[in-house]
């Protein structure tokens, strides 16, 4: 490679070595060097994320040059999660604005939702109402909506900046009048209703694991990460509330990262069942509302 570089193919492996000298943190917009660098350029340069591979022959101008060198230092040297550059973040097709605002959407619910929650659903039955707690930038509320196109959907955030993300995110893709946001401590101040779906992608780092957190991460709201003591704080709260918000049919989904163990310890009469995920992280658990009704948590 020359020692300036190029081409976006020059720039790319430059800023995939780059990446590896300054230990960047990944796992917030992709899991790779190449695929965050790669869609950094792209972003930065106006060019088609589905650009074929001939674009890594295009030269870039002086001025191009200029801003591409800019954007990775901001992402590596001042450590600024790609997502709250580009403003943007991707769950599937689906593309929402995030800022500082709202941690960067990254769930499993996109590869979830689509046939294994169904499967845990009354047959024949469309689903009518459905929440997402803790909804952050809305993205999962509006999965929701997509998923279950008869469904009216709530969705819940504690964060009066988060919420103002969610309300901006609901209003451009066309759900502002189907997702209803409520500001409120999980179901604390939302009307009583009986849901045929509760899921939630709570805050779940134990607080001590806080420090431990790449830099990267703690750029994002410690309340979308701090779970508490034991993490489980927020999802004590969700199972307890739920008992009063299910259908006799319905069922609770959580996403709990690391929690599994613990959830397991926490709440064996819960029976939780957990979700096979591609990559084997199977940290999603589903729970039946009669499992729920006979708790005594
Ligand atoms: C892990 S983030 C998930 C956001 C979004 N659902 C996603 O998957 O990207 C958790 C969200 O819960 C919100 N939150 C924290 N405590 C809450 C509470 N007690 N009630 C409602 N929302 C809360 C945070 O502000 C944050 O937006």
């Amino acid at each position: 490679m020359p020692a300036k570089p190029q081409t976006l193919g020059d720039w790319l492996q430059w800023a995939v070595r780059a990446y590896g000298r300054h230990k960047a943190a990944l796992g917030q917009v992709a899991v790779s060097a190449h695929d965050e660098a790669l869609y950094l350029l792209l972003h930065t340069l106006g060019l088609p994320l589905d650009s074929k591979p001939a674009v890594l022959k295009r030269r870039l101008t002086p001025d191009e040059a200029t801003k591409v060198a800019e954007i990775f230092r901001r992402r590596l040297e001042e450590r600024v999660p790609a997502a709250y550059l580009t403003r943007e973040a991707f769950l599937g097709e689906h593309r929402f604005y995030v800022d500082e605002r709202v941690i960067i959407p990254r769930s499993y619910f996109l590869e979830l939702l689509p046939e294994q929650i169904p499967q845990w659903l009354p047959a024949g039955k469309p689903v009518k109402r459905a929440v997402d707690v803790c909804t952050g930038s809305g993205c999962l509320a509006i999965l929701l909506a997509h998923q279950f196109p008869e469904a009216k959907v709530d969705a819940i955030e504690l964060s009066p900046d988060a919420a103002a993300v969610a309300k901006f995110n609901l209003a451009t893709h066309g759900l502002a009048k189907r997702v209803l946001l409520h500001r409120s401590d999980v179901f604390d101040t939302v009307p009583a209703v009986k849901y045929d779906l509760i899921l939630s992608n709570p805050p779940y780092v134990p607080t001590r694991e806080l420090r431990g957190l790449p830099e990267e991460f703690t750029k994002e709201p410690r309340m979308a990460l701090d779970g508490g003591r034991d993490g489980l704080d927020i999802i004590r709260k969700i199972l307890r509330q739920a008992r009063e918000r299910l259908q006799p049919h319905g069922i609770v989904t959580l996403e709990v990262g690391g929690l599994r163990a613990a959830m397991d310890r926490a709440f064996p009469e819960l029976d939780l069942h957990w979700l096979h995920t591609e990559d084997g992280e199977d940290c999603v658990c589903v729970i039946q509302a009669a499992r729920l009704l006979s708790w005594r948590g």
